[in-house]
């Protein structure tokens, strides 16, 4: 076991996922209420108007009223320094929300009482489940008419193949929803219905579920059911086991509702009890390990400057050991130069500031005129490629064509830059003038031909292509990958880093390379290795 110096052994890094409309917004504003970082509930949103205002391609967004970018946002609780990534919920923007997934050590997934898994859920787990993480799970909305918390649980145990332990226990549900008993700690939590979460809630501890308290606390057929349904969830579910939580085996259950604040004090009590700190970081070289002295991290998003005018971007980096000063220089290992960070920014709720210092588990946002990409590691020196950040094969491929021909050229910088980015994968076929653009979702298209046409100029139009998928295309052996590249040149194009990608036109087309080249990898992701 490793000692973490004492600010690191602090953060608890994490992410929220859920399906749109679960109750991520409305949690994070609560959470961001209980650590004291906003006053006001409805502050992360009036932010975020603000915010887009500033921000012309981003009209796509606020028309469509969701939320594209995703950002960072500390808070301190329980002597605890939480960084909250927050997550694009829109199923189109999904692939940044995975990146979001890499710079996390935990992630508390939010099920709609009523709804139970969905498939923007199921999605964004499988990925948590890739990398091990710790999950705890808050079923919102319980203050409406819901599944019976029994399906629930095992809907998650069933669908997730997870082992789910209730951490504390609904009382009623809908109008009759009145609060939770809470098993880890064995106290009653009320619910204050008419001041929406403003004052705090009745909590009182009991002597188990037999004390008499509880019986003058709640109705007769409310206890009866309580004492009913705890029983037989406690024989029916393992208990809380530390470890099969921190190794993703096991999801701690909360209920709630986010927006009367039930059940969020409880969740947080939680984390500061069971998330852990960061976590160590694989890399091709070796494993970094979080009380490592020297400063390391890597790039897992770049968001554009909300000035169209300006080229700047923002980089997020993670950092992954030791600790950062303002001025430090760093070295940008693909290029191998030297960054001097002086101006860089850490989150703190609805303020950027000057990172003055910071630690491993910390996000920084370093400006910078597109020399840092997504996966790029900054380091005090050594050679670090740093793994598991991925890039996945679009869904949807159209030729994107600018309106003017004499602005070709322009438009192929700007999709290069935005490809560096990760905003989109940009193929450009080796036969053939167009450049391919693929994304997860369609509706980023739109996105993409607002920001080309307002931050680089180039009025641009994307049309349809009869291509359905890209799959990266590498071999063992470099003499069977040549021959294989001459035999499919017109399939062939090169992504933004110069990689080749098979475009295929239909399912069949793939099918068939697959058994023309059974020793080919025909590769959906692809790593990003700086
Ligand atoms: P998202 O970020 O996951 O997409 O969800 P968001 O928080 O925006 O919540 C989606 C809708 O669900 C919102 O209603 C929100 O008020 C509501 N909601 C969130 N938590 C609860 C809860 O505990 N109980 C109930 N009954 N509703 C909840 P909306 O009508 O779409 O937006 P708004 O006008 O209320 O902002």
């Amino acid at each position: 076991m490793t000692t973490l110096p004492a600010p690191v052994a602090r953060r608890r890094t994490f992410a929220i996922i859920s399906h749109p409309d679960a109750g991520k917004t409305t949690l994070t504003e609560k959470l961001l209420l209980f650590g004291g970082a906003i006053q006001l509930a409805g502050a992360v949103k009036s932010r975020g108007e603000q915010r887009r205002a500033h921000s012309d391609w981003m009209k796509v967004e606020r028309e469509r009223g969701i939320s594209v970018t995703a950002s960072v946002m500390t808070f301190e609780y329980a002597d605890k320094t939480f960084n909250l990534l927050d997550t694009p919920g829109h199923e189109d923007f999904s692939e940044d929300t995975y990146r979001v997934l890499t710079a996390v050590d935990s992630a508390v997934m939010v099920i709609d009482a009523a709804r139970g898994i969905q498939a923007q859920t199921r999605k964004l787990f499988e990925v948590c489940r890739l990398r091990d993480m710790p999950i705890t799970t808050f079923i919102n909305k319980m203050d409406r008419e819901a599944q019976d918390p029994f399906d629930l649980l095992d809907e998650i145990e069933q669908s997730l193949q997870i082992d789910v332990t209730p951490a504390a226990w609904p009382i009623g549900m809908g109008s009759q929803f009145l609060g939770c008993y809470d098993l880890l700690n064995d106290r009653l939590i009320l619910m204050d219905k008419a001041g929406r979460g403003e004052k705090p809630h009745q909590t009182e501890t009991c002597n188990g579920l037999d004390d008499p308290k509880l019986d003058e606390l709640l109705p007769e057929h409310a206890v009866t059911e309580l004492r009913e349904q705890v029983e037989m969830v406690r024989g029916l579910c393992p208990e809380f086991d530390l470890n099969a939580y921190l190794e993703g085996n096991m999801t701690p259950v909360f209920f709630g509702s986010a927006i009367n604040s039930f059940g969020v004090g409880e969740l947080l009590a939680g984390l500061v009890e069971h998330a852990p700190p960061p976590r160590s970081q694989p890399s091709v070289e070796r494993e970094i390990t979080p009380d490592e002295s020297k400063v390391s991290g890597f790039v897992f998003k770049i968001q554009a400057n909300m000035d169209p005018k300006h080229r700047d971007r923002i980089a997020f980096l993670r950092l992954c050991s030791g600790h950062f000063k303002r001025g430090m220089k760093l070295r940008h290992v693909r290029t191998d130069k030297q960054l001097a960070l002086n101006n860089a920014v850490l989150f703190l709720s609805r303020d950027r500031e000057l990172a003055e210092e910071a630690w491993a588990g910390d996000i920084i946002g370093i400006p910078n005129h597109g020399n840092l990409h997504i996966g790029d590691a900054l380091t005090e020196g050594e050679d670090l490629h740093f793994k598991g950040i991925p890039s996945f094969a679009p869904e949807h491929l159209q030729a994107a064509r600018p309106t003017d021909p004499m602005r070709a050229k322009h438009l192929g910088r700007a999709l290069q830059q935005l490809a560096e980015e990760g905003a989109a994968s940009v193929f450009k076929p080796r036969v053939g003038a167009d450049w391919i653009v693929g994304v997860v979702g369609v509706l980023l298209f739109e996105v993409l031909a607002d920001r080309i046409r307002t931050e680089y100029d180039v009025p641009v139009q994307f049309e349809q292509t009869s291509l359905i998928t890209a799959r990266w295309v590498d071999a063992a052996d470099d003499n069977l990958m040549k021959k294989f590249i001459r035999a499919n040149e017109t399939a062939l194009a090169d992504d933004h880093k110069g990689d080749p990608v098979f475009l295929a036109r239909n399912a069949w087309h793939l099918d068939r390379a697959g058994e023309d080249w059974p020793d080919v990898k025909f590769l959906a992701t692809k790593e990003q290795v700086a």
